[in-house]
């Protein structure tokens, strides 16, 4: 009996083997990595794979490349350094440093221009400061966010745009330190500088607000005009090292204008930066005083 029983259990482990073996599952499909233009990567089905790459993902790694003209190229990550031997940069700030520089400055944003301004700063790797006011920071914090992110600079330019100097003293320090609330809930960062609304101070406004003020060199007058060409050979027709540019990101023709000063500037050999980059590169260390240019 107890054979018998061996037996049984013998068959009965074969049988089960070969069974499943009949029915074992057929091989699964194999995978494939591919990459997306910003970076992303996924693992997928051979299929899946074939159908994010004719969707414009890539079956290796990709990167976007940089020309100071403004020029991009999305390249295997494998080429990129035949393209770094040829004049492509991996980052817009990796561009060779040119021995002029002007700080282009917008006021009174951010506002619904502000946007195209920033993408057309993007697009060359350039920088500009932005010197905001607070109902406009509260009213568009994300632009705010889009500027600070993309390496702009965030000048105060007070909460209400009053004129300082017709303030108390712990007015003007209210307006300057509500503001910079406000920017620093958006953005994180506090700033350190001021541009006074219409330019306007005296030695009193200066101790009351207890930080450096930055007026310009070059007034585009571009809120009067409201004139493209007109700002565009302002500012063409001045920029010199050093130079601090005024221009107001409120206006389409504002827009038009960047989109041609920034390319010509590069062109003639300018670098765009902050106003802290063109202070630090002149070595100026920046004091309670106002500031006209780096010079
Ligand atoms: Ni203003």
């Amino acid at each position: 009996m107890k054979k018998f029983l061996v037996i049984f259990i013998t068959l009965l482990i074969t049988f089960s083997i070969s069974a499943y073996a009949v029915s074992a599952p057929t091989l699964p499909e194999p995978v494939q990595k591919v990459y997306s233009p910003d970076g992303r990567i996924a693992l997928l089905p051979q299929s899946r794979a074939e159908e994010y790459i004719a969707a414009g993902w890539f079956d290796a790694p990709v990167v976007t490349i940089y020309k100071p003209n403004g020029e991009t190229s999305l390249v295997f990550m494998s080429d990129v350094h035949i393209h770094l031997a040829n004049g492509w940069y991996m980052s817009p700030d990796d561009f060779p440093k040119k021995t002029k520089a002007v700080a282009l400055t917008y006021d009174d944003g951010p506002s619904k221009y502000t946007n195209q301004v920033l993408d057309c700063l993007e697009r060359y790797g350039a920088k500009a400061t932005f010197f905001v006011v607070g109902t406009n920071v509260n009213r568009n914090p994300d632009i705010l966010r889009r500027a600070h992110s993309l390496g702009m600079e965030i000048g105060n330019h007070t909460a209400n745009h009053k004129r300082l100097t017709s303030l108390s003293a712990s007015s003007i320090a209210s307006e300057i330190n509500s503001n910079a609330t406000y920017i620093e809930n958006a953005t994180g960062i506090r700033p350190t500088f001021t541009r006074p609304p219409y330019g306007s101070y005296t030695s009193a406004t200066l101790s009351a607000a207890k930080q450096p003020f930055i007026l310009w060199s070059i007034d585009t007058l571009d809120w009067k005009t409201r004139n493209a060409d007109s700002t565009v050979s302002e500012v063409l027709s001045k920029a010199k090292d050093g130079d601090i540019i005024l221009m107001h990101d409120l206006y389409s023709a504002t827009v038009s204008a960047t989109e041609r000063i920034v390319p010509a500037l590069i062109d003639r050999g300018f670098d765009l930066v902050t106003v802290s980059e063109l202070a630090q590169r002149k070595g100026v260390t920046m004091g309670v005083a106002g500031y006209r240019s780096f010079k």
